[in-house]
């Protein structure tokens, strides 16, 4: 399969859905390179379903790094954006350029950051440097203590346009709109010419993403409006519960599992 660029996401709007799911290691990606998904994010998400912190605020420019690198060992033709972490692109447009460049140099095609308007001087000076950026407006994570926690936003439409189209006008390839009310993220994907990429914002947009632990089953606490596609979470646990009992009761190791040496 070849390899896909912001492009490839962006030409499809309006003609077919956009498909992201997040990974964080190497084999989660190495599966992944074998689907049709169009890419991957490594969000910060990984945070907590990877390394078990409680929110995004602790995810470190290390962190990701080591996602980044994991995800890109497999090669996987999807486009990989990388999430930047709390802290790492606020500070000044230098600081920016520097996170910004360090995971692009550790694998990943394209970056990821939270805000709207207040951030497109940002999004310029990354977008000027050669870096793809995708948005991230409506509930924004890292910013949950400031909002009083994860509520569902964009009660404000017009409000969020505004900061669709000034994210436009950066050079944003995309727009992230997480926890929208439907009738905003329709008006929002109505609106503007990159394509809207969903999460909990309903059917009215040009592509969906959800974290890949939420659908397999893996994660603690995972939001209503997602799926458990296939529930590996049960699985590993009987796999791990099978293993326990056949090395209690002797019957693991067995000849079978040796029959190559034993040939
Ligand atoms: O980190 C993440 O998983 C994300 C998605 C929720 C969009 O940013």
């Amino acid at each position: 399969m070849e390899k896909k660029t912001w492009r490839d996401i962006v030409k499809k709007k309006g003609k077919e859905k956009i498909t992201v799911l997040t990974a964080y290691d190497y084999p989660t990606s190495r599966l992944m390179a074998r689907t049709e998904l169009d890419a991957i994010l490594v969000g910060d998400s990984g945070g907590m379903n990877v390394l078990g912190y409680e929110s995004t605020l602790n995810v470190s420019m290390e962190d990701m790094e080591t996602f980044v690198r994991a995800v890109a060992r497999a090669r996987p033709p999807q486009l990989v954006i990388a999430d930047m972490p709390f802290l790492s692109y606020e500070i000044s447009q230098e600081k920016a350029l520097e996170n910004a460049g360090r995971l692009v140099r550790d694998g990943a095609n394209a970056v990821k950051l939270e805000g709207g308007r207040e951030m497109v001087d940002i999004v310029s000076a990354l977008v000027k440097a050669g870096i793809p950026v995708m948005g991230h407006i409506g509930l924004t994570p890292q910013r949950f203590l400031r909002i009083g926690g994860y509520r569902t936003m964009g009660a404000n439409v017009e409000e969020l346009i505004e900061d669709a189209k000034a994210l436009e006008r950066a050079g944003v390839f995309a727009v992230v709109l997480e926890n929208v009310y439907a009738e905003s993220a329709e008006e929002v994907t109505k609106a503007i010419g990159v394509p809207t990429i969903c999460i909990g914002a309903r059917l009215w947009c040009d592509g969906q993403v959800l974290v890949i632990h939420d659908i397999l089953g893996l994660s603690e606490i995972r939001p209503y409006f997602s799926k458990v596609y296939r529930n590996v979470g049960e699985i590993i646990e009987s796999a791990v519960r099978d293993y326990v009992k056949e090395v209690k009761e002797g019957t693991f190791p067995s000849r079978e599992n040796y029959k190559r040496k034993d040939k």
